[in-house]
Protein backbone atom coordinates (compact mmCIF):
# COMPACT_ATOMS: atom_id res chain seq x y z
CA UNK A 1 0.00 0.00 0.00
CA UNK A 2 1.21 3.57 -0.79
CA UNK A 3 2.45 5.73 2.29
CA UNK A 4 0.45 8.18 1.09
CA UNK A 5 -2.81 6.48 0.98
CA UNK A 6 -1.75 4.46 4.56
CA UNK A 7 -1.33 8.35 6.20
CA UNK A 8 -5.34 8.89 4.46
CA UNK A 9 -6.19 6.24 6.05
CA UNK A 10 -4.66 7.24 9.41
CA UNK A 11 -6.02 10.50 9.68
CA UNK A 12 -9.46 9.43 8.32
CA UNK A 13 -9.70 6.55 11.44
CA UNK A 14 -9.02 9.23 13.72
CA UNK A 15 -11.88 11.31 12.19
CA UNK A 16 -14.04 8.04 12.23
CA UNK A 17 -13.48 7.00 15.65
CA UNK A 18 -13.71 11.13 16.93
CA UNK A 19 -17.20 11.04 15.32
CA UNK A 20 -18.56 7.71 16.15
CA UNK A 21 -17.38 7.81 19.63
CA UNK A 22 -19.45 11.39 19.74
CA UNK A 23 -22.09 10.45 18.26
CA UNK A 24 -22.68 7.37 20.78
CA UNK A 25 -21.64 9.41 24.00
CA UNK A 26 -24.07 12.19 22.45
CA UNK A 27 -26.78 9.85 21.23
CA UNK A 28 -26.91 7.68 24.91
CA UNK A 29 -27.18 11.24 26.38
CA UNK A 30 -30.20 11.83 24.20
CA UNK A 31 -32.20 8.66 24.59
CA UNK A 32 -31.57 8.52 28.14
CA UNK A 33 -32.75 11.81 28.72
CA UNK A 34 -36.07 11.99 26.40
CA UNK A 35 -37.00 8.09 25.68
CA UNK A 36 -35.87 5.90 28.46
CA UNK A 37 -36.16 8.19 31.94
CA UNK A 38 -39.34 9.21 31.58
CA UNK A 39 -40.90 6.27 30.24
CA UNK A 40 -39.38 4.66 33.60
CA UNK A 41 -42.22 7.11 35.46
CA UNK A 42 -44.76 4.50 34.86
CA UNK A 43 -42.64 2.19 37.09
CA UNK A 44 -42.70 1.34 40.55
CA UNK A 45 -39.86 2.35 42.70
CA UNK A 46 -38.25 -1.25 43.12
CA UNK A 47 -38.63 -1.72 39.46
CA UNK A 48 -37.19 1.07 38.21
CA UNK A 49 -34.13 0.36 40.21
CA UNK A 50 -33.94 -2.81 39.12
CA UNK A 51 -34.23 -1.50 35.11
CA UNK A 52 -31.35 1.18 36.22
CA UNK A 53 -29.41 -1.34 37.47
CA UNK A 54 -29.39 -3.31 34.07
CA UNK A 55 -28.67 -0.39 31.85
CA UNK A 56 -26.09 1.29 33.93
CA UNK A 57 -24.08 -1.99 33.92
CA UNK A 58 -24.27 -2.33 29.93
CA UNK A 59 -24.21 1.37 29.39
CA UNK A 60 -21.18 1.57 31.27
CA UNK A 61 -18.45 0.03 28.93
CA UNK A 62 -19.60 1.77 25.95
CA UNK A 63 -19.18 5.41 27.88
CA UNK A 64 -15.94 4.32 28.89
CA UNK A 65 -15.13 3.22 25.20
CA UNK A 66 -16.69 6.48 23.81
CA UNK A 67 -14.69 8.67 26.38
CA UNK A 68 -11.68 6.75 25.77
CA UNK A 69 -11.71 6.85 21.61
CA UNK A 70 -12.57 10.92 22.16
CA UNK A 71 -9.69 11.40 24.07
CA UNK A 72 -6.91 9.41 22.11
CA UNK A 73 -8.27 10.47 18.81
CA UNK A 74 -9.06 14.30 20.01
CA UNK A 75 -5.81 14.91 21.43
CA UNK A 76 -4.06 13.19 18.10
CA UNK A 77 -6.35 15.45 16.21
CA UNK A 78 -5.14 18.28 17.99
CA UNK A 79 -1.56 17.52 18.20
CA UNK A 80 -1.22 16.67 14.02
CA UNK A 81 -3.48 20.11 13.45
CA UNK A 82 -1.55 22.07 15.66
CA UNK A 83 1.90 21.21 14.54
CA UNK A 84 0.92 22.20 10.72
CA UNK A 85 -1.53 25.31 11.83
CA UNK A 86 1.29 26.79 14.17
CA UNK A 87 3.57 27.40 10.99
CA UNK A 88 0.88 29.60 8.53
CA UNK A 89 1.55 32.91 8.40
CA UNK A 90 4.11 32.47 11.51
CA UNK A 91 1.54 31.69 14.13
CA UNK A 92 -0.76 34.73 13.15
CA UNK A 93 -3.56 32.59 11.81
CA UNK A 94 -3.62 30.56 15.43
CA UNK A 95 -4.27 34.44 17.02
CA UNK A 96 -7.13 35.88 14.69
CA UNK A 97 -8.57 32.64 14.78
CA UNK A 98 -8.12 31.97 18.87
CA UNK A 99 -8.58 28.76 17.62
CA UNK A 100 -6.63 27.58 20.82
CA UNK A 101 -9.13 29.76 22.69
CA UNK A 102 -12.05 27.42 21.69
CA UNK A 103 -9.97 24.33 21.75
CA UNK A 104 -9.40 24.96 25.87
CA UNK A 105 -13.22 25.54 26.50
CA UNK A 106 -14.39 22.71 24.63
CA UNK A 107 -11.68 20.47 26.06
CA UNK A 108 -12.81 21.96 29.85
CA UNK A 109 -16.55 21.13 28.26
CA UNK A 110 -15.23 17.55 27.13
CA UNK A 111 -13.92 17.11 31.04
CA UNK A 112 -17.64 18.11 32.24
CA UNK A 113 -19.38 15.88 29.87
CA UNK A 114 -17.18 13.07 30.85
CA UNK A 115 -17.17 13.36 34.85
CA UNK A 116 -21.36 13.47 34.56
CA UNK A 117 -21.71 10.50 31.95
CA UNK A 118 -19.48 8.54 34.52
CA UNK A 119 -21.12 9.59 37.49
CA UNK A 120 -24.85 8.75 35.49
CA UNK A 121 -23.69 5.25 35.02
CA UNK A 122 -21.47 5.39 37.86
CA UNK A 123 -21.75 3.25 41.37
CA UNK A 124 -19.36 5.54 43.64
CA UNK A 125 -20.74 7.16 46.67
CA UNK A 126 -18.99 10.48 45.60
CA UNK A 127 -21.26 10.84 42.45
CA UNK A 128 -24.50 9.50 44.02
CA UNK A 129 -25.79 12.54 44.37
CA UNK A 130 -25.79 13.01 40.18
CA UNK A 131 -27.79 9.82 40.04
CA UNK A 132 -30.39 11.59 43.00
CA UNK A 133 -31.26 13.78 40.28
CA UNK A 134 -30.76 12.32 37.47
CA UNK A 135 -33.61 14.45 35.10
CA UNK A 136 -31.13 17.41 35.56
CA UNK A 137 -28.09 16.34 35.52
CA UNK A 138 -29.08 14.28 32.33
CA UNK A 139 -30.13 17.56 30.73
CA UNK A 140 -26.84 20.11 31.80
CA UNK A 141 -24.76 17.22 30.39
CA UNK A 142 -26.94 17.25 27.08
CA UNK A 143 -26.15 20.87 26.86
CA UNK A 144 -22.29 21.04 27.63
CA UNK A 145 -22.59 18.45 24.77
CA UNK A 146 -24.22 20.36 22.51
CA UNK A 147 -22.04 23.18 22.68
CA UNK A 148 -18.94 20.76 21.82
CA UNK A 149 -20.33 19.81 18.80
CA UNK A 150 -21.37 23.00 17.90
CA UNK A 151 -18.03 24.27 19.06
CA UNK A 152 -16.29 21.82 17.16
CA UNK A 153 -18.10 22.48 13.82
CA UNK A 154 -17.14 26.09 14.39
CA UNK A 155 -13.16 24.70 14.73
CA UNK A 156 -13.61 22.96 11.63
CA UNK A 157 -15.40 25.51 9.51
CA UNK A 158 -12.33 28.01 10.72
CA UNK A 159 -9.86 26.22 8.48
CA UNK A 160 -11.79 23.87 6.16
CA UNK A 161 -14.32 26.95 5.32
CA UNK A 162 -17.63 26.73 4.87
CA UNK A 163 -19.83 24.50 2.33
CA UNK A 164 -19.31 26.13 -0.73
CA UNK A 165 -18.28 23.57 -3.10
CA UNK A 166 -21.15 24.47 -5.22
CA UNK A 167 -19.92 28.06 -5.88
CA UNK A 168 -16.31 27.31 -5.87
CA UNK A 169 -16.77 25.14 -8.47
CA UNK A 170 -19.03 27.64 -10.56
CA UNK A 171 -16.06 30.23 -10.07
CA UNK A 172 -13.03 27.47 -11.27
CA UNK A 173 -11.44 27.79 -7.66
CA UNK A 174 -11.66 25.07 -5.06
CA UNK A 175 -10.81 24.67 -1.60
CA UNK A 176 -8.11 22.58 -0.98
CA UNK A 177 -7.54 21.12 2.52
CA UNK A 178 -6.19 17.82 2.71
CA UNK A 179 -5.47 16.25 6.26
CA UNK A 180 -2.84 14.85 4.67
CA UNK A 181 -1.36 17.76 4.07
CA UNK A 182 -1.64 19.10 7.88
CA UNK A 183 -0.08 15.97 9.20
CA UNK A 184 2.86 16.70 6.73
CA UNK A 185 2.77 21.03 7.70
CA UNK A 186 2.39 22.04 4.22
CA UNK A 187 1.02 25.27 4.09
CA UNK A 188 0.35 25.57 0.62
CA UNK A 189 -1.72 22.39 0.95
CA UNK A 190 -3.83 23.89 3.61
CA UNK A 191 -4.78 27.22 2.23
CA UNK A 192 -7.63 28.24 -0.27
CA UNK A 193 -5.66 26.76 -3.37
CA UNK A 194 -6.91 26.92 -6.65
CA UNK A 195 -7.83 23.98 -8.06
CA UNK A 196 -6.22 22.74 -11.29
CA UNK A 197 -9.41 23.19 -13.03
CA UNK A 198 -9.26 27.41 -12.48
CA UNK A 199 -11.17 29.33 -15.16
CA UNK A 200 -9.84 31.83 -17.23
CA UNK A 201 -6.28 33.31 -17.26
CA UNK A 202 -5.29 34.71 -15.00
CA UNK A 203 -7.74 33.12 -12.54
CA UNK A 204 -4.86 31.08 -10.32
CA UNK A 205 -2.36 33.42 -10.34
CA UNK A 206 -5.15 36.06 -8.31
CA UNK A 207 -6.52 33.02 -6.47
CA UNK A 208 -2.70 31.59 -5.27
CA UNK A 209 -1.87 35.59 -4.73
CA UNK A 210 -4.99 35.37 -2.12
CA UNK A 211 -4.60 32.35 -1.00
CA UNK A 212 -0.55 33.32 0.13
CA UNK A 213 -2.13 36.31 2.32
CA UNK A 214 -4.42 34.17 3.98
CA UNK A 215 -3.91 30.47 4.02
CA UNK A 216 -6.59 28.51 5.05
CA UNK A 217 -9.36 31.02 6.00
CA UNK A 218 -12.73 31.43 4.79
CA UNK A 219 -12.22 34.70 4.13
CA UNK A 220 -9.36 33.30 1.88
CA UNK A 221 -11.78 31.52 -0.63
CA UNK A 222 -13.79 33.92 -0.98
CA UNK A 223 -11.43 36.78 -2.62
CA UNK A 224 -10.02 33.96 -4.62
CA UNK A 225 -13.47 33.25 -5.87
CA UNK A 226 -14.18 36.65 -6.28
CA UNK A 227 -10.74 36.96 -8.06
CA UNK A 228 -11.55 34.06 -10.31
CA UNK A 229 -14.87 35.30 -11.00
CA UNK A 230 -13.92 38.71 -11.84
CA UNK A 231 -10.95 37.69 -14.39
C1 LIG B 1 -18.10 14.88 24.46
C2 LIG B 1 -16.92 15.01 23.90
C3 LIG B 1 -16.66 15.41 22.48
C4 LIG B 1 -17.52 15.57 21.43
C5 LIG B 1 -19.04 15.40 21.43
C6 LIG B 1 -16.72 15.95 20.28
C7 LIG B 1 -17.23 16.19 19.03
C8 LIG B 1 -16.49 16.58 17.94
C9 LIG B 1 -17.02 16.78 16.61
C10 LIG B 1 -18.47 16.56 16.20
C11 LIG B 1 -15.98 17.19 15.82
C12 LIG B 1 -16.06 17.54 14.33
C13 LIG B 1 -15.56 16.31 13.62
C14 LIG B 1 -15.31 16.52 12.14
O1 LIG B 1 -16.10 17.22 11.49
O2 LIG B 1 -14.34 15.96 11.66
C15 LIG B 1 -14.80 17.25 16.63
C16 LIG B 1 -13.57 17.65 16.21
C17 LIG B 1 -12.46 17.73 17.01
N1 LIG B 1 -12.36 17.34 18.33
FE1 LIG B 1 -13.85 16.64 19.48
N2 LIG B 1 -15.41 16.03 20.66
C18 LIG B 1 -15.31 15.71 21.98
C19 LIG B 1 -14.19 15.64 22.75
C20 LIG B 1 -12.94 16.01 22.33
C21 LIG B 1 -11.75 15.98 23.14
C22 LIG B 1 -11.70 15.48 24.58
C23 LIG B 1 -10.73 16.45 22.34
C24 LIG B 1 -9.29 16.65 22.66
C25 LIG B 1 -8.64 16.06 23.60
C26 LIG B 1 -11.28 16.78 21.06
C27 LIG B 1 -10.56 17.31 20.00
C28 LIG B 1 -11.08 17.58 18.76
C29 LIG B 1 -10.31 18.17 17.67
C30 LIG B 1 -8.86 18.62 17.71
C31 LIG B 1 -11.19 18.28 16.59
C32 LIG B 1 -10.89 18.88 15.21
C33 LIG B 1 -11.37 20.32 15.23
C34 LIG B 1 -10.98 20.99 13.93
O3 LIG B 1 -11.32 20.47 12.85
O4 LIG B 1 -10.35 22.05 14.00
N3 LIG B 1 -12.63 16.49 21.08
N4 LIG B 1 -15.15 16.87 17.92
Amino acid sequence: MQPELLSQLYLAALRWAHILAAMVAVGGLFYARFGLLPAMQVLDEDSREKLHEGVRKRWLPWVIGAITLLLASGLANFLLFNDAAQAWEDGTWMKQTKYHALFGVKFLLALGVFYFASGLVGRGEGTAWIRANRGKWLSVTLLMAVAIVMLSGWMRGLHVGPNRVAEEEASGVRFNVTQEGMAAGEDESNSAAPAEEAAGDGAEEKAEDASAEEPAAAEATDEAAEAAAAS
